[in-house]
């Protein structure tokens, strides 16, 4: 018996050890540099937006149209010919993604399928070539410099409409893997040369999945040689400058973005109606910035270009959202005082900002709290809590009964001095 209470006390000691150690490594490695590193603007941005867009977009089951029913590409090229998208209107888009806040934009300038929204020399299956008879990159670029959008590229490096790839199935030979790869080098640098400054370059689906039959390492160098400032996920075989968990959030401990669905698919499904509720997406914003992560958050025009009215109203209540209470998610990281009865807290500079997904009633209390609190303020409202504070224990008075925000409600502590915990908190 008291064997086992040693044990206990001992794996709990070095619970507390490792975990606190590992929370001060995950601040060191992915806090914003001071220095002006490449980077840094991406990790203050914590928030941008996704587009899926392309040829799938016609048929709107998704964007795996091709792939998952066997679509050979004669039949699938018709749909190039019928994609004129009169609604197109890329200005807009920048807009709205600045309206909710977010602060870059990805947008698919290759998916799967192989089909380029811009002009490339090497493929004729291009939007300049087909039915939109026009480069839609060159006009979204345009549209994301003139309003200092920072401006992302995607290229899926997997082209199922190449011959000897997916979905005509098997492995590819060298030859076919000679011509794949010269065509990637091609585009990408197209893509970095034709366009200004391009600030990310996003790859996707690897396959076969290795650098070396891609050669990697020179498309990297050859991006950055082009782009000396751009920043390159890591999905073409490369750690790169960060990583991309895909649905879920996942803290890393270099930098890193979760990128999310709004409702269950990339590309424009005409009936799927699963939308996130906002107070989810909210809930995910959150939880990433709290902990140094960015929120990439995906949109899938139809067709013709309109961004479908669900996904309109999701972005302007989170733009609603963002403009009383964006001060707890750009640069932010995580804070040393917790408060895992109300839900989660954000660091940004000398401010702690309380994340409260379960909001108490008119007095809001937590512990761990090591240093002293000087004010207390609700975004939502304006208002300042009276303050109370015992050892570690905190009582935040004077607030409204109810929550005020409907989604997320943020407090924003200011503290003398550093914010500390009083001890490390198991959450
Ligand atoms: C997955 C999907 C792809 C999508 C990507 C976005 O890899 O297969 O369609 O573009 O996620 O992260």
């Amino acid at each position: 018996m008291k064997l086992t209470l040693k044990l206990l006390t001992v794996a709990l000691v070095l619970f507390a050890i490792t975990s606190k150690s590992f929370a001060q490594n995950l601040d060191k490695a992915t806090l914003p540099e001071q220095n002006n590193s490449k980077i840094q603007w991406w990790q203050e941005a914590r928030f941008g937006m996704f587009i899926h867009w392309g040829v799938y977009s016609i048929p709107g089951r998704g964007g795996w149209e091709m792939y998952q029913e066997h679509i050979p590409f004669s039949e699938y090229a018709a749909f190039a010919d019928q994609f004129n998208p009169k609604a197109y209107n890329p200005k807009e888009w920048v807009t709205k993604a600045k309206e909710a806040g977010m602060k870059y934009i990805v947008l698919t300038t290759r998916h799967h399928d192989g089909f380029c929204l811009f002009d490339s020399k090497v493929s004729d299956f291009t939007a300049p070539k087909t039915g939109a008879k026009r480069d839609l990159i060159a006009e979204f670029a345009d549209a994301c410099h003139e309003a200092g959008m920072r401006m992302g590229f995607y290229y899926s490096l997997q082209d199922w409409h190449f011959p000897g790839i997916l979905p005509q199935g098997g492995p590819v030979s060298p030859s076919n893997m000679k011509l794949l790869r010269e065509q990637a080098h091609a585009q990408v640098r197209e893509l970095l040369t034709n366009y200004g400054v391009v600030d990310i370059l996003w790859f996707d689906a690897p396959a076969p999945d290795d650098p070396e039959s891609w050669r990697s390492k020179e498309l990297f160098e050859m991006a950055r040689k082009l782009q000396p400032n751009i920043i390159i996920n890591d999905r073409a075989g490369l750690p790169g400058d960060f990583a991309t968990p895909e649905n879920v959030v996942s803290a890393q401990a270099r930098p890193w973005e979760s990128c999310f669905t709004m409702n269950r698919t990339w590309g424009y499904a005409r009936y799927d109606r699963n939308y996130k509720p906002v107070h989810e997406i909210v809930r995910l914003l959150a939880s990433c910035a709290s902990q140094s992560g960015n929120f990439l958050l995906n949109v899938s025009p139809d067709g013709e270009g309109a961004i479908p009215i669900e996904q309109v109203e999701i972005m302007n209540a989170m733009g609603k959202w963002m403009q009383v209470n964006g001060k707890a998610i750009y640069g932010a990281g995580p804070s040393p005082v917790v408060a895992p009865n109300l839900g989660m807290t954000s660091r940004v500079k000398d401010k702690v900002y309380l994340l409260i997904q379960r909001w108490p009633g008119s007095t809001v209390p937590f512990a761990w709290c090591g240093s002293k609190v000087k004010s207390a303020c609700l975004l939502a409202t304006g208002q300042y809590a009276r303050i109370e504070q015992k050892g570690d224990r905190m009582w935040l008075h004077d607030l409204p009964q109810y929550p005020s925000d409907p989604y997320l409600n943020v407090i924003e502590l200011t503290f003398e001095g550093e914010p500390k915990a009083s001890e490390p908190a198991y959450q």
